[in-house]
This record gives structure tokens, C-alpha cells and sequence, in this order.
């Protein structure tokens, strides 16, 4: 540990909740150099839905690897790259009626969401981007202008500019529907805000706490957003490429947004890859507006295209996905009504499942006794009040169950300490 102590930044944040050195990782399971086997229920934030060095994958990777298959291909055309596009168009896009053009950003998300906000401003000629409380759309300054943590933005160093923040489904309570909210002051030429170029929306804000927006909701935003002509962006980052049980997060909905921004679980190995995905008519960029070198990353399209035939060609995975995702919700559920006093609550839809503990350190505390356990859990939201399952969607049953078991465990060790839960305050008995 100490060459990391020596010369590592100050900025890490992962590494400071799991204190080890990571060696060999499979599927849902990662060791670390001592041997000790921790299983993954974090999977590289999103990024690993088909666990860690999926077999299928990485045969393919080495074949290509040792035919001397292009590496890095800037944005030129490749085999690789046609490879995934046929794919991604009749496994993924044909068969649900969808009609967009792939733009290759940069390799992060980010990226792909400073590519789709600035297509929206160009195309409309308006500036202003509204977007919602308790976003994360990434930490360069476009996005984290559309980002709500107050911790990152923070950071910028410059004011972040060109949004207006408005309130997330169920931000203002149930009963509260917050796009009635917007389509009054969109109406409204004295309610202060410019009119806009276009919407940013997560389906579930993963960083933000697990917040799901109900089908209802993200339907009548889209109905305001074509009411006022403003241009429906979905950040399908971290809910999409199967997270929620479904390809694209909003599926369930029927919504069909103009914008679409893909990265995290899209190369399915954890190789860098991002895209847009746009309307056609959007497509007005002129050559190299937005470019950058790593747009081209080829290994991760022979990796993606092998996840999308494999477990995109018909609706068994998609099955699976809904069919555990329905587990755990249950699984929590009991856990919750067991430990929590009646403040936890359960959140999430698919494979995007959590906790609510109300109180960060709370949170803390149980993602601590879990990975003593051997488990690997993070925390998300304002606070990090919420412990966050997001286990690769590979899966096994039993490691599932494992998973909870563990989940379980270190949330009782956690609780038979505390005396009372408050959202400012946890009471502990001991301390
Ligand atoms: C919804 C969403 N958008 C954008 C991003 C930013 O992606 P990246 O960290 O690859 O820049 C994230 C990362 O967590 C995300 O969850």
C-alpha cells in the first residue's frame, strides 16, 4: 500500500472505502493480493453488468488481439467498428422501432454528455439546459453543470453556467407531479427562466441516491418538453445497457427521447466507450466539432458487440435480469422491515437496487462491516445515505443470495449498536 500513500493523488475516492490491492477478478467475485475473495457488489459503478472478465468476451478479445486486429483506430472506419454498428442497429435498435445516428465521443461519459448538450444548444440556439435535483451527468465542467452535488461542483473552480435545476419526480413529495411545475413556468415569459434548449434526465439517478422516476412522470415530461419544442435528453449511462431489465432504462415507459448518451456496461469488459445517440435531423455537426483520440477504442467495440449477440438477441437475459432484480427488492424489503426501525426504505427497479438509511454515517458504518465481511457495497446520494447494490447482472442465484446474506449480516452487526436513526443524527448505544 505504501507506493500508493507515496505518489497517488489525494483525489482518490473508491480506494479509501476499500482498502486493498486488487489482484484477479471473475465474473462476480474479485481477490485481492493476500488471496482474500470479496464479492463484487459495486461492479466498477455500473460498469461491469456482465461481471469481470466475462469468458465470452475475452475469448474473443484475445483472438482479435493476437490477429493483430486495430487497437486504436482515431475515428476511422474499421472492421471492429462496422461489426458493433450492425450489430447495435439490428440487435438493439431495429427491433424497437428506433431510428438514431451513433456519434463515438470520447470514451467517458462525460464526454458523450458535453457531445449531447452541445448538439441540443446548437440545434435549438438557446443556451439554457434543464436538468434535475440530485443529477450526476459527470464531473468536466459542461456536465457538472448539469451535476447537483454540491461536493463536485465545488470543485469547478469557475461558475458552472448554461442549466436551470428543477425538481425530480417525488422531490416535493408523491403526491407532487414536478412537471406541471415546468410546463407553468415554460408557459410564463416573466418566470425567469430563458427558454431552453433542451431536458437532461436520469430514468433512475444512480449517484443521486437510487431515485426512480415512475413511467407516469418521465412520460408527461416528455409531453412537456414536446409542448414547449425543447429536445428530451435521456442519460442512459449508468441505468441503461440492461441495468433496469430492459436494454435502454426507458423502455418500460414508451418514451422516445430525441438524445441519448451510452457508456459504463456498453463495451461489457470495462473498456473505456461512450456514445450519443441522436434523432437524425439532429445530426448537424460539422466535420470534427467534436472529436477527440480516443473515439476509436476498437477492443471495446469487439467486446460490445459480443455482448449485444449474446445476450441482446432475444428476451432470455432481459428475463433473468427482472426475475433477480424482483429478488432482491424482496430480499431488502424483508431486511428493511427487520432492521430499520421504520425509517429504511427500498429503492430501485431491476438490477439497480438499494437502501435508503437515511443517514450517511449509517451507510457508512454497514458498507465498512460488509466489506469485512467480503463484500464490496458502496454508498450513493446527497448524504451517501443509501448502500447501493449494483452487483453484475451475471450474477449466479447463489452468489446472489450470498451477496444479501452478507448484506444482512452486516446490517444487524451495524444496527444492534444504534439507538435511534435520525436523517442529521444515528444514536449509538456503545459510543
Ligand atoms: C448517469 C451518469 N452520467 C454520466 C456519468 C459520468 O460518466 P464518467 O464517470 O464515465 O465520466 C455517470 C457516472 O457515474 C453517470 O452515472
Amino acid at each position: 500500500m505504501k507506493i500508493f500513500k507515496e505518489i497517488e493523488s489525494e483525489v482518490q475516492s473508491y480506494a479509501r472505502a476499500f482498502p486493498c490491492v486488487f489482484e484477479r477478478a471473475e465474473n462476480a467475485y474479485m481477490w485481492d493480493s493476500e488471496g482474500t475473495r470479496y464479492l463484487d457488489f459495486l461492479a466498477g459503478a455500473g460498469t461491469l453488468n456482465y461481471g469481470h472478465n466475462n469468458p465470452l468476451f475475452k475469448k474473443r478479445l484475445l483472438e482479435y488481439i493476437e490477429n493483430d486486429g486495430i487497437a486504436h483506430g482515431l475515428d476511422l472506419h474499421t472492421r471492429a467498428k462496422a461489426d458493433f454498428l450492425k450489430a447495435f442497429k439490428e440487435k438493439i435498435l431495429d427491433p424497437r422501432g428506433m431510428e438514431y445516428v451513433v456519434q463515438f465521443t470520447g470514451p467517458t461519459g462525460t464526454n458523450a454528455v458535453e457531445a449531447a448538450m452541445k448538439i441540443a444548444r446548437n440545434v435549438k440556439g438557446e443556451q439554457n439546459i434543464v436538468t434535475f435535483t440530485n443529477g450526476f451527468h459527470g464531473v468536466s465542467l459542461g456536465s457538472l453543470a448539469a451535476t447537483g452535488n454540491a461536493h463536485h461542483r465545488d470543485a469547478a473552480g469557475v461558475s458552472l453556467s448554461g442549466t436551470h435545476r428543477l425538481p425530480y419526480d417525488k422531490y416535493l413529495g408523491d403526491q407532487i407531479d414536478t412537471t406541471e411545475y415546468l410546463d407553468k413556468v415554460l408557459a410564463d415569459s416573466s418566470s425567469g427562466i430563458n427558454s431552453p434548449a433542451a431536458v437532461i434526465v436520469e430514468t433512475i439517478q444512480g449517484e443521486g441516491g437510487i431515485n426512480v422516476a415512475s413511467a407516469e412522470w418521465l412520460r408527461n415530461l416528455q409531453a412537456v418538453c414536446r409542448k414547449h419544442d425543447l429536445l428530451f435528453i435521456v442519460d442512459d449511462i449508468q441505468a441503461g445497457c440492461g441495468r433496469s431489465g430492459d436494454f435502454f432504462s426507458f423502455e418500460e415507459a414508451g418514451i422516445e427521447p430525441d438524445i441519448i448518451t451510452l457508456s459504463k456496461s456498453l463495451s461489457g469488459y470495462g473498456l473505456p466507450f461512450a456514445v450519443v445517440l441522436m434523432k437524425p435531423e439532429l445530426d448537424q455537426w460539422k466535420p470534427g466539432e467534436h472529436n477527440g483520440t480516443f473515439r476509436g477504442n476498437n477492443l471495446a467495440f469487439v467486446t460490445a458487440e459480443t455482448a449485444i449477440h449474446h445476450y441482446w438477441s432475444d428476451e432470455t437475459f432481459s428475463r433473468q435480469v427482472k426475475a433477480k432484480g424482483h429478488y432482491m427488492q424482496q430480499r431488502l424489503q424483508q431486511i428493511v422491515e427487520k432492521y430499520g426501525e421504520g425509517s429504511f426504505t427500498t429503492r430501485g427497479r431491476g438490477m439497480f437496487q438499494g437502501i435508503n438509511c437515511i443517514n450517511g454515517e449509517l451507510a457508512g458504518k454497514i458498507s465498512t462491516a460488509a466489506f469485512a465481511k467480503g463484500l464490496i457495497i458502496e454508498t450513493s446520494g446527497a448524504d451517501d445515505q443509501v448502500v447501493k447494490c449494483l452487483c453484475p447482472l451475471t450474477i449466479s442465484q447463489d452468489e446472489l443470495t450470498r451477496g444479501l446474506n452478507i448484506l444482512e449480516e452486516a446490517i444487524a452487526e451495524v444496527c444492534t449498536n444504534v439507538k435511534h436513526i435520525q436523517p442529521e443524527k444515528v444514536y449509538f448505544l456503545a459510543s
